[in-house]
């Protein structure tokens, strides 16, 4: 498997960039866009990402499609909203977000103009992201940690990157920004929805036997009976894990549990 595709995959795009149901003749496997996405701001259509030139991608520059994917700017320069994880994606080397591009150019161009946002007071909310990225947004790539095997620096960089499991897994703090200070600890599920569990501790409170098991739950999920992998936006996580190479789900297993 090609590296863009690995990412593309670990980066779970297609979960919310995939076509919606009134999409007719499109192949569903497709990142086409279209599908709503209900936010606590409004319900989203992420767009086209096919290479179509007219309502995808196939006219951007690497450059463009970068600053979309780093720093949340889109192509006609406004701020883009969070709801797309480019805070996570941020910190990703430069060349892995070029190959997730490559890819994307590679798939067959689909034609499929989206529905606009349904963001009540979207230029105001848009300037106010100018803002917030001041005070929270953390760009800073990934840097290794010379104390800890490859493989611990691979899984974490996978975790806090493509993967964006901060999103989730590590609350916020009043100005909406990830607080560190409960660093994948868990909380109210950000989509307003129940609460999302912590990831530290995971086998101290027993819910895993040992990094091994954890790689075995991530990459089957309810298949082999592990709970807790399906709701709230996980099982969409679960069935991206399950497209991952096994070393990669291996480095985030064993990262996660180093996680106290
Ligand atoms: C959790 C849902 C989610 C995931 C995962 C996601 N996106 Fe998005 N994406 C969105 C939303 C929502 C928007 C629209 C944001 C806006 O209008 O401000 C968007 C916008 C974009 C844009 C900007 C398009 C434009 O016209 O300005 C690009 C490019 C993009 N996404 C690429 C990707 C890629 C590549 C991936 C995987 C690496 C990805 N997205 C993963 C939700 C997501
Ligand atoms: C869209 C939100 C979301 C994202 C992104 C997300 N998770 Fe989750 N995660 C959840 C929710 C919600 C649950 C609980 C699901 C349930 O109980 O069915 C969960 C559960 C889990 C569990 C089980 C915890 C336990 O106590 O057994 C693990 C492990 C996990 N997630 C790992 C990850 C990893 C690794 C990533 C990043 C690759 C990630 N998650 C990204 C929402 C998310």
């Amino acid at each position: 498997m090609r590296n863009g595709e690995r990412l593309y995959n670990a980066a779970g795009c297609h979960s919310c960039h995939l076509p919606g149901p009134d999409a007719a003749g499109i192949d569903g496997a497709l990142p086409a866009g279209g599908a709503p996405l209900k936010t606590p701001v409004g319900t989203f259509y992420p767009p086209n990402l096919t290479p179509d030139p007219e309502t995808g991608l196939g006219n951007w520059t690497d450059l463009e499609f970068v600053n979309a994917m780093q720093r949340g700017i889109g192509k006609s320069g406004r701020h883009l909203m969070p709801a797309f994880p480019y805070t996570s994606y941020a910190h990703m080397k430069r060349e892995d977000v070029i190959d997730i591009r490559a890819y994307l150019a590679s798939l067959p161009p689909v034609k499929n103009a989206t529905r606009p946002q349904e963001v009540p007071l979207q230029p105001v909310v848009r300037r106010g992201i100018g803002l917030w990225k001041l005070i929270g947004f953390d760009s800073a790539i990934t840097q290794p940690d010379a104390g800890q095997t490859d493989s611990w620096n691979l899984g974490r960089s996978l975790v806090d990157g493509p993967g964006h499991c901060n999103e989730c897994h590590t609350p916020r703090t009043a100005f909406m920004t990830s607080d560190m200070s409960r660093y994948l600890a868990g909380g109210p599920h950000p989509e307003g929805d129940g609460k999302v569990p912590s990831l530290r501790g995971l086998i101290e409170r027993g819910r895993y036997k040992d990094a091994n098991d954890i790689k075995l739950a991530l990459q089957n999920g309810e298949l082999l009976g592990y709970d807790k992998l399906s709701s709230g936006g996980m099982g969409k996580v679960q069935t991206n894990m399950s497209k991952l190479p096994d070393a990669d789900v291996a480095a985030i297993a064993e990262y996660l549990a180093s996680l106290k």
